[in-house]
């Protein structure tokens, strides 16, 4: 987990949202906000990666109906993977898997202490491929939008197909 002295300031991911998030917000919004914690990756004193996590809650309409099953209809508990990212110098290799991994840890500690139905990301248009290696499914499916679409594309995974990576 993040701590005050870690250096964020020279995180590079190619990303300049995401680095300037990590470098400015994630730090009071963990330890002064209480809005979001962030997980790190580390080799030595080198930040190689993060991910940044919140609760949240979805709508059983946000679901595909194979998934609502007989879920009530009130908010349903869910963690957002709010931002991810590895810096350039490492990317490639491993680093993003092993912050998920530890983001699917924490989804299945959610849902034994407090409830959690599942993961739900807003994935940038050139990590869509990456999330669905992982199972996460767009929440709506727009045909032929999904390759030339610039905006974020939320995505879910159910709880009961969380993979053990
Ligand atoms: C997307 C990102 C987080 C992936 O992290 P990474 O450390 O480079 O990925 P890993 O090395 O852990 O890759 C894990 C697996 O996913 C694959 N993969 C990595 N990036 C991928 C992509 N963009 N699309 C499809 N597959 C991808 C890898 O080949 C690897 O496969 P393997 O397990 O079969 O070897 C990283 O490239 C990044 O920070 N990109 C810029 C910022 C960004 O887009 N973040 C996502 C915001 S929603």
């Amino acid at each position: 987990m993040l701590r005050p002295a870690d250096d964020r300031s020279n995180f590079e991911s190619g990303n300049i949202d995401l680095d300037r998030f990590f470098r400015r917000f994630a730090g009071q919004n963990q330890f002064r906000h209480h809005i979001g914690a962030t997980y790190i990756a580390v080799e030595g004193e080198h930040v190689l990666g993060f991910a940044t996590i919140a609760g949240g809650n979805i709508e059983i309409e946000d679901l595909p109906k194979t998934r609502r099953k007989k879920l009530p209809h009130y908010p349903l508990p869910i963690l957002r993977l709010a931002r991810l990212a590895v810096d350039q110098s490492a990317q490639g290799r491993g680093v993003g898997k092993l912050l998920l991994r530890a983001v699917f840890q924490i989804t299945r500690d959610m849902a034994e202490s407090v409830g959690c139905v599942g993961v739900v990301v807003d994935a940038k248009p050139d990590a869509v491929a990456f999330y669905e290696r992982y199972g996460f499914e767009p929440f709506e499916v727009i045909e032929g939008a999904l390759g030339s679409r610039p905006e974020p594309l939320p995505m879910f995974l159910p709880l009961g197909e969380i993979p053990r990576v």
